[in-house]
């Protein structure tokens, strides 16, 4: 989305800003809207854009990985069409093999000649045959292709000690060891980059059903033995809690004491949104009511108070904030499209989980001290996907375009943003903002400001000051659900948005339920 406006369109566009800013006026309040450049804030770490890749149903095998003889064009196995989305979306971090499925995951079954690799149940997603094609070298090299930070999540469950150690050797030493020439024979002679590694995932369930203490003691056990060359050593995960949950952080805060020769670099957090907070029918992502786009954005900003309590909890223990709060796992959780394999996880994808995904990185921008990683769950064809393929075809999400527009946030300086007002979306008897902001200076020099217009039907006006310019993207819809097909691709993809600026001010009108990130310039 680089801007290439012409002058002629430019015009047309602030033309048509203004009009909708008129129509405006008379129905809602103006809220003034300041970004303070004099106060920035902590840098917004861009592993906080970052993405969760599993061997979940269609998320690698098909959506990311067809293998070299596939009728989809490919490259060396990679499908190119969802490659280049990737590329275009400069993805910062990927995390990999799983979820519930990493601690099922024996990493010797995933390298040498793919004709002889193990043929495995993938007993957590729909207990299909894994036949270990996309395993350690695939990752890395679509990581390298990817230009993004790699995080390998270990295997505790099912794992011995000695295999997460030996793991981590393959991967980084350069040591002439039998396994390091299995490595270099297997086609990749320098070490991988291992950027960070986890250990167990979801301990509290998929992950082993172990109790806090329990865990924090093998934690401390398997962590002792990894050894990587220090230039090469990962940051180390240690698996936390999900939704409310503290005792994960607490406990291993009290248990571990981080050192040289223990790394404990950061406790790692799980929160998905469900539209009715019930597992058992979590709603649809499609055709739902506006009772449930309320209660998604209504559920998915308890987040923030996830967030905090945890970090209330480790301000406690790591007053220096050495230890990062990772939530490696977040996003909506609906019902399975129909006739899908219930195992895949696959769901439809709309504007209310782009409007979901701005909030969410407005909470973890304003905690990015200590949230300095996030990944969504997950990147192809499960859950809030950014890409969805059907075989050969692929389409863009509106997930996929909410990333996008945040791109500048990647590595930027969060900025305090005030607001004279703060009205409130009410629904029934609960209400939630309406209005959320974020803003940052992005390594451009400019300052970028994302809002979010949480309501469904009442948009707003917003008077901005001290700014060069007001022009960016705006990702909106006519209905809640509005979404693209593989027969229709384009329902929904960002719009240009420009404003006329005068003097340093202008006033803006943000549809109901949008998105929009808008570049002020450099102030
Ligand atoms: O993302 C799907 C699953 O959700 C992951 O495998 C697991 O960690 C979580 O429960």
């Amino acid at each position: 989305m680089k801007m290439r406006i012409t002058t002629k369109i430019k015009q047309l566009l602030i033309l048509s800003a203004s009009l909708l800013t008129l129509s405006a006026t008379a129905k809602e309040d103006v809220v003034d809207i300041s970004v303070d450049i004099t106060k920035p804030g902590s840098e917004l770490n861009k592993n906080i854009y970052g993405q969760f890749m599993e061997h979940l149903g269609r998320g690698i095998y098909e959506g990311i990985w067809v293998g070299k003889n596939s009728f989809i064009p490919n490259k060396e196995g990679y499908r190119l069409d969802v490659l280049q989305a990737l590329k275009d979306l400069q993805v910062p971090l990927l995390r990999w093999p799983g979820g519930c499925f990493a601690d099922e995951y024996h990493w010797q079954d995933g390298i040498g000649p793919r004709e002889s690799r193990p043929k495995t149940v993938n007993s957590n997603w729909g207990g299909v045959i894994e036949d270990n094609a996309f395993g350690t070298h695939e990752f890395f090299a679509l990581a390298e292709m990817l230009g993004a930070e790699t995080y390998v999540n270990g295997n505790l469950g099912t794992g011995t000690a000695r295999e997460m150690a030996e793991w981590l050797h393959y991967m980084t030493s350069d040591a002439d060891t039998t396994l390091v020439a299995q490595r270099r024979a297997n086609g990749h002679p320098k070490p991988f980059k291992v950027d960070y590694f986890a250990i167990g995932n979801e301990a509290w369930g998929c992950g082993g059903n172990m109790t806090p203490d329990y865990y924090s003691d093998l934690f401390k056990q398997y962590a002792g033995f990894l050894k990587a060359p220090t230039d090469n050593f990962p940051k180390i995960i240690a698996s936390g809690g999900t939704d409310t949950q503290t005792i994960w952080t607490e406990t291993l805060l009290e248990k571990v004491k981080p050192s040289w020769s223990l790394r404990m670099d950061a406790i790692s957090h799980h929160y998905y949104t469900l539209p009715t907070g019930k597992w058992d029918v979590k709603g649809s992502a499609t055709g739902f009511s506006e009772q449930e786009w309320f209660s998604t954005l209504y559920n998915t900003l308890k987040i923030e108070d996830f967030i905090q309590a945890n970090v209330a909890i480790m301000d406690k223990f790591d007053p220096e904030k050495k230890i990062g709060f990772y939530v490696d796992e977040w996003g909506t959780w609906y019902d399975v499209d129909k006739g899908t394999n219930p195992g895949f996880l696959y769901q439809q994808n709309t504007l209310r989980d782009a409007v979901l995904t701005g909030l969410n990185i407005h909470i973890f921008n304003r905690y990015a001290d200590r949230v300095q990683m996030t990944n969504i769950a997950q990147m192809v064809n499960v859950l809030q996907a950014m890409i969805l393929t059907d075989k050969e075809k692929m389409v863009l999400t509106p997930t996929y375009y909410a990333f996008k527009m945040h791109i500048p946030f990647q590595d930027a300086v969060s900025l305090p943003v005030s607001l004279s007002a703060t009205p409130r979306y009410q629904f029934d008897d609960e209400s939630i903002p309406a209005l959320s902001a974020s803003a940052a200076k992005a390594k451009d020099g400019n300052t970028y400001l994302s809002l979010v217009n949480t309501s469904v039907s009442n948009e707003m006006m917003l008077k901005l000051q001290n700014i060069k310019q007001a022009e960016g993207w705006m990702l909106t819809g006519d209905k809640m659900d509005t979404h693209n097909t593989f027969e229709q691709p384009n329902n929904i993809a960002p719009t240009m948005f420009i404003a006329a600026v005068s003097e340093g001010k202008t006033t803006i009108t943000i549809p109901a339920k949008s998105l929009i990130v808008l570049n002020l310039g450099k102030l």
